[in-house]
């Protein structure tokens, strides 16, 4: 079987892993330009003034992507380049920037889509609360409306927001994103309900602007097992489910919360405030969302947490993802399994583990259009002879391929794949370190462009519609 004519094969990258230009034509402060400044904060003190300066070398990483016969690309766009201070005056040249990237994307018939938000925040909103203040969601909305206007007569494929789970997590809870805050639910909660109702009301405008074009949401799909069949922990894993699936996924696609977590909310006084006006928004909007991003890297394994320990008591092992820390209300905790198998930094391989989940979703939301924004694998690549062997990362990539294309074929609706990264980018807490790409990046020669393996057997899948697999 070939992957149909219509599945997207693409790959994905985030302004502030790629751009540099940090303080470049007009372009405001960030969140992250400044936290990343903060000493301890990333390995090494790395940060994205400069990261691999796709601002100025645009043309040349599009021309290889072309090469690479990529279907799609998938690009953040950075809020504080359009509106410096998150809500005031307009940049053109900040404007002028992305028309450049992606009339470059149309020229060579790649497709452009385009995330409005990968975690790099204008510093003015950051400072006024960020996401817990309504003021964030407010100022997302007229941004996104800028965009639309600007760029939606080219760009027919939005993202709103890229894991909400993972910048709120680790923004309010692990402290290990901005805003750095640590153990507060009540924030951590908060800002997830501004950017649900963020998203739902950027998707109606879209809608009346009438584009023709499709939008969705991305989130990171962390699909939870129990780690045998003791009854505690399979409530466990319904648990972590609950918490880290449907509540993201239901207020998206059901317009509302979902009762298990509602009512721990109340019980707990985590209750986000939230208001008839932004309730009835979510319901409205439910129907508008043409699809869902999913970002899988791997499933997690959970089980009963017996110690009376929540996330903050146990710091991270090798990874912030890795196994072996409890949730954050301590109810569960992961693990790491003898039998499975994990990468440098922890994080399990689990091809099935996607197709299971995928069955879930489906039973859960139905028959919603769903696009892979994001599959890959983080590692340390051996050069050999001045080639870049990533061989493990094509293994990687054909084995969730191969699923994908049974998923399809076992009525999941999937129409396209994006690996992470296009090309290798700035880990947020990894540096250069851990690279992802199919384009290797030389931090000691100029950052020089150089293809690697996977490259040209990327290359191949793609002309071959995956033919093979
Ligand atoms: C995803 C993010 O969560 O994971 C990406 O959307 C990120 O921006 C990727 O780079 C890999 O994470 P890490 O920590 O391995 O660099």
């Amino acid at each position: 079987m070939k992957f149909a004519k219509d599945f997207l094969f693409g790959a994905a990258s985030a302004s502030y892993q790629i751009e540099g230009a940090w303080n470049e034509d007009g372009k405001g402060e960030t969140n992250w330009d400044v936290f990343s400044k903060i000493p301890g904060k990333t390995y090494k003190g790395t940060n994205g003034d400069v990261a691999i300066d796709h601002y100025h070398r645009y043309k040349e990483d599009i021309k290889l992507m072309a090469e690479m016969g990529l279907e799609s690309y998938r690009f953040s766009i950075s809020w504080a380049r359009i509106l410096p201070t998150g809500d005031g005056e307009v940049n053109e040249k900040g404007l002028e920037f992305y028309n450049q990237v992606i009339n470059e994307c149309l020229k060579y018939g790649i497709v452009p889509f385009v995330t409005l938000y990968h975690w790099d925040l204008p510093l003015t909103l950051e400072e006024d609360g960020g996401w817990t203040n309504k003021r964030t969601a407010d100022a997302f909305v007229k941004y996104a409306e800028v965009c639309f206007k600007a760029f939606g007569d080219r760009v027919k494929h939005w993202i709103t927001f890229n894991e909400t789970v993972m910048f709120c997590g680790l923004g309010y809870l692990k402290g290990a994103h901005p805003p750095g805050i640590q153990n507060d639910e009540k924030k951590y909660f908060q800002a997830t309900h501004y950017v649900f109702y963020a998203h739902a009301k950027a998707v109606e405008i879209y809608k009346q602007l009438e584009q023709y074009g499709e939008i969705g949401i991305t989130h990171v799909f962390l699909p939870a097992y129990s780690v045998d069949d003791k009854k505690e922990n399979i409530l466990a894993a319904r648990h972590a489910n609950e918490y880290e699936t449907f509540w993201y996924y239901d207020p998206i696609l059901k317009g509302e919360y979902p009762s298990y977590v509602v009512q721990q909310l109340k019980e707990n006084g985590w209750t986000p405030s939230w208001t008839k006006e932004e309730l009835d928004t979510l319901k409205r909007n439910a129907e508008n969302n043409d699809f869902i991003g999913l970002n899988y890297y791997q499933p997690i394994r959970v089980e009963k947490n017996q110690e009376a320990v929540s996330s903050m008591e146990h710091s991270r092992e090798t990874s912030t993802l890795a196994p072996g820390n409890p949730s954050f209300d301590g109810f569960y905790r992961t693990v790491k399994m003898t039998d499975k198998t994990y990468t440098k930094w922890g994080w399990e391989i689990s091809p099935q583990g996607f197709l299971d989940g995928l069955h879930m979703l489906k039973e859960r939301y139905g028959d919603i259009k769903m696009y892979v924004t994001e599959n890959g694998l983080g590692d340390e690549d051996p050069i050999i002879d001045g080639e870049i062997v990533d061989v493990p990362r094509i293994k990687y990539i054909e084995e969730h391929l191969k699923v994908i294309k049974r998923a399809i074929k076992e009525g999941i609706h999937l129409k396209g794949y994006y690996a992470w990264s296009v090309i290798d980018l700035l880990s947020w807490l990894n540096g250069y370190k851990k690279q992802y790409g199919f384009i290797y990046v030389d931090h000691d020669d100029n950052l020089n462009r150089k293809k690697k393996l996977s490259f040209h057997w990327y290359k191949h899948i793609i002309e071959t519609r995956g033919e093979e697999l």
